[in-house]
């Protein structure tokens, strides 16, 4: 991140403006309605700005900017002349005073940037590009615009108008967030943007004698997918955001970690193929213990919770002690990969069934029922195939799968990083003999692995 965003507080705070046209009267229209207390420097100004210094909403000096009129008592310098070398100087200057300094169209001598805002006071939705694109980010403003009713912050006025009532009620920091959730998810809000703001006071005081004081928490077992954040749901992500603490392995992509809620903390829980960081049963033990202490307790798995997951485990815990929970489906490797490498899992020409299985040994042997695997017109996709590709191919063959058949590995789906290889049966082993292969891999076996040639559109 190259610029933090940062709201910093203007009411009555000595910020100067070197400039007078177009662009110097919008920043001066924002800082004024920060409250700022603006000094402008220019020989001649727009009509926008002479309406404000003719209501004396700023200071004016009429005239060209001189060295002696910057000093550190300014807390923001905006530079917007027509001079790019007056620019260059003044933010020099700025620097030397360590003063933060906005020179427009020019993000290489800014100490600071001006996002585009959208202004819903006192809720403000700041967006920048990082001085890359401030088209970009206008036309993403335009877009929250529309999304963001006027009157949001007339809602975040009720919520502060209540905020002590609501905490003296429901002590529990958590059963309080949930309060809010709820109550900010009811028809309260509708009320407010509609104008019936006493109806929505009268709302809220009815739920407030309604809430109890929740003690248990929940859990979400939410499926992140197979690592391509934009694969997500949207109800995963609203209970990512809502979460307290998070229980993660290694299959969720550090890029959706980051979409979980800042304040939420985070348990690494860990399970690579031969070496479990947590056991299982501690993992039940601990999902229930965190929600009978009220806490949201987001379990992020990749994939989908109920396809090799564990998850029917991790719920038949918390089901046993009675924990409320939430399952969200996610987008199982098979898909993922399949789609992301271009192979229809199934398709009229090639295939009218699909089977997932796993490639894991049990007592270290592969126990698959391998008949049901050799049928014809058939995908199967082998999930933690990679360590026994060799006997999974050879024991295919054997019971009578045609050598030729088409098989695809694919390494990292859905990421950047995704590789496929494609080969046969017979050969598939040493196609893969001496190449550098990154866990973690899906096998796909059959005639459909053959439109991946064709129908391949992912570059990663
Ligand atoms: C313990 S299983 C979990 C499966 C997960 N619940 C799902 O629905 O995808 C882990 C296996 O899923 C497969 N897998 C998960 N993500 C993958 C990806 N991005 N690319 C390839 N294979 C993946 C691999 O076979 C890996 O060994």
């Amino acid at each position: 991140m190259d610029y933090f965003p940062l709201f910093t507080k203007l009411v009555g705070v000595p910020c100067l403006i070197v400039g007078g046209g177009a662009v110097a009267a919008r920043k001066a229209a924002a800082l004024l309605r920060a409250g700022a207390k603006i000094t402008l420097i220019s020989p001649v100004v727009s009509t926008n700005l002479q309406t404000f210094i003719a209501d004396k909403s700023l200071h004016h000096v009429a005239r060209k900017y001189r060295d002696s009129d910057i000093d550190n008592a300014y807390r923001l310098i905006i530079v917007a002349t027509d001079n790019a070398e007056l620019n260059r100087h003044i933010a020099e200057q700025a620097h030397a005073l360590s003063v933060p300094v906005n020179v427009v169209d020019a993000p290489h001598l800014c100490s600071v940037i001006l996002p585009s805002i959208i202004d819903r006071d006192p809720v403000v939705v700041a967006v920048s590009s990082g001085a890359r694109s401030p088209v970009l980010a206008r036309l993403l403003r335009a877009r929250l615009e529309t999304l963001i009713p006027a009157r949001y912050g007339r809602l975040a006025e009720l919520v502060a108008k209540f905020r002590g009532k609501v905490r003296k009620k429901i002590s529990l920091p958590q059963a309080r967030r949930s309060f809010w959730e709820g109550a900010l998810q009811s028809p309260v809000s509708e009320l407010v943007f509609s104008g019936r703001d006493s109806d929505a006071e009268q709302w809220i005081e009815q739920i407030l004698d309604d809430a109890k004081n929740a003690q248990c928490g929940e859990v979400y077992l939410v499926g992140a997918g197979p690592g391509d954040p934009d694969l997500l749901s949207f109800r995963a992500l609203r209970l990512m955001q809502q979460a307290d603490v998070v229980l993660y392995d290694h299959l969720v992509a550090p890029q959706i970690l980051d979409l979980v809620r800042r304040e939420a903390e985070r348990v690494y829980v860990g399970k690579r193929r031969a070496y479990h960081a947590v056991r299982q049963e501690e993992i039940n033990e601990t999902l229930a213990r965190l929600a009978l202490e009220g806490k949201r307790v987001l379990r992020l798995k990749g994939g989908d919770p109920f396809i090799f997951g564990r998850g029917g485990e991790e719920v038949a815990t918390l089901a046993e002690q009675g924990i409320p929970f939430q399952i969200v489906p996610g987008i199982t490797a098979a898909s993922g990969c399949a789609c992301y490498a271009g192979i229809p899992l199934t398709h009229r020409d090639y295939a009218q069934s699909v089977v997932f299985v796993t490639g894991h040994l049990k007592e270290g042997e592969l126990q698959l029922n391998w008949s049901q695997l050799v049928q014809p017109q058939q995908t199967v996709v082998v999930y933690m195939s990679l360590t026994n590709i060799d006997v999974l191919c050879s024991q295919l063959i054997a019971h009578g799968m045609p050598a030729d058949t088409p098989v695809a590995l694919v390494s990292r789906g859905t990421t950047v990083d995704q590789d496929v290889i494609t080969s046969t049966l017979a050969n598939m082993v040493k196609a893969i003999d001496g190449k550098e292969i990154h866990a973690p891999t899906l096998t796909i076996i059959g005639e459909v692995v053959k439109l991946h040639g064709s129908l391949n559109w992912f570059n990663g």
